[in-house]
């Protein structure tokens, strides 16, 4: 479970862009964090997922204050996948090898059936700058999925996708949660109400 007790957040010498959020996320949730561009969906899926210091307020997960946490990279790299819009391959590691680098041992023979699942298998000995964004996207989802994480934080997933393709995502997340993942996706793509256990959305920083 993740909760959010009373997050406010403040860029520095900016006005303030999150107002006192307090929220509750189930294990194997798919919350879909809904709102227009600029509401914070960014600035609190940053948050949730321990990459960004709320200004005010507390995050838990599975009940553990995460200023607690003796060591939070591990604790990441353990149990949160992440997919953010701006996916971050490595540029001379082939598609395979962007995902192996990220598998652990006893996950790497799932590669091949994972990039036969998101449509992208042949492109396996490519490189980022030999296929399209929506591609590298895919990309990106399978490095996110490949180790089982037990949360994922999925931002604009599918922001350089068309609407065939954004499906495929969203079926992948959906799966995901069925089988026991907490999903995160922050997105103004209405379209993901559908798959969504529950729909929170965000305006001028508030929930
Ligand atoms: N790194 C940053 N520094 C300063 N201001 C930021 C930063 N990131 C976002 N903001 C501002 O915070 C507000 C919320 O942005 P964001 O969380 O990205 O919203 P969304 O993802 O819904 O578009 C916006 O006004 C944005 O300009
Ligand atoms: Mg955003």
């Amino acid at each position: 479970m993740i909760e959010l007790k009373n997050i406010s957040h403040f860029y520095e010498q900016n006005e303030q862009v999150l107002h006192d959020i307090s929220l509750k996320i189930d294990e194997g949730e798919f919350l879909f964090l809904s709102g227009e561009s600029g509401s914070g969906k960014s600035t609190l899926l940053s948050i949730l997922s321990t990459l960004l210091k709320p200004s005010e307020g507390e995050l838990f997960l599975d009940k553990t204050n995460v200023n607690d946490i003796q060591n939070i990279d591990i604790f990441r790299s353990d149990k949160i996948g992440f997919v953010f819009q701006f996916h971050f391959l490595i540029n001379y590691l082939n598609v395979y090898e962007n995902i192996a680098l990220a598998a652990k041992d006893e996950f790497k023979q799932d590669i091949n059936s994972l990039l036969e699942k998101l449509g992208i298998l042949e492109l396996s000995k490519r490189y980022p700058n030999e296929i399209s964004g929506g591609q590298r996207q895919r990309v990106a989802l399978a490095r996110s999925l490949i180790n089982k994480p037990k949360i994922i934080f999925a931002d604009e997933p599918t922001g350089s996708l068309d609407s065939k393709n954004s499906k495929i995502v969203y079926e992948l997340l959906k799966n995901a949660s069925d089988a026991g993942t907490t999903v995160v996706v922050a997105s103004h793509d209405a379209a993901i109400e559908k798959y969504a256990t529950r729909t929170i959305k965000m305006i001028d920083g508030k929930i």
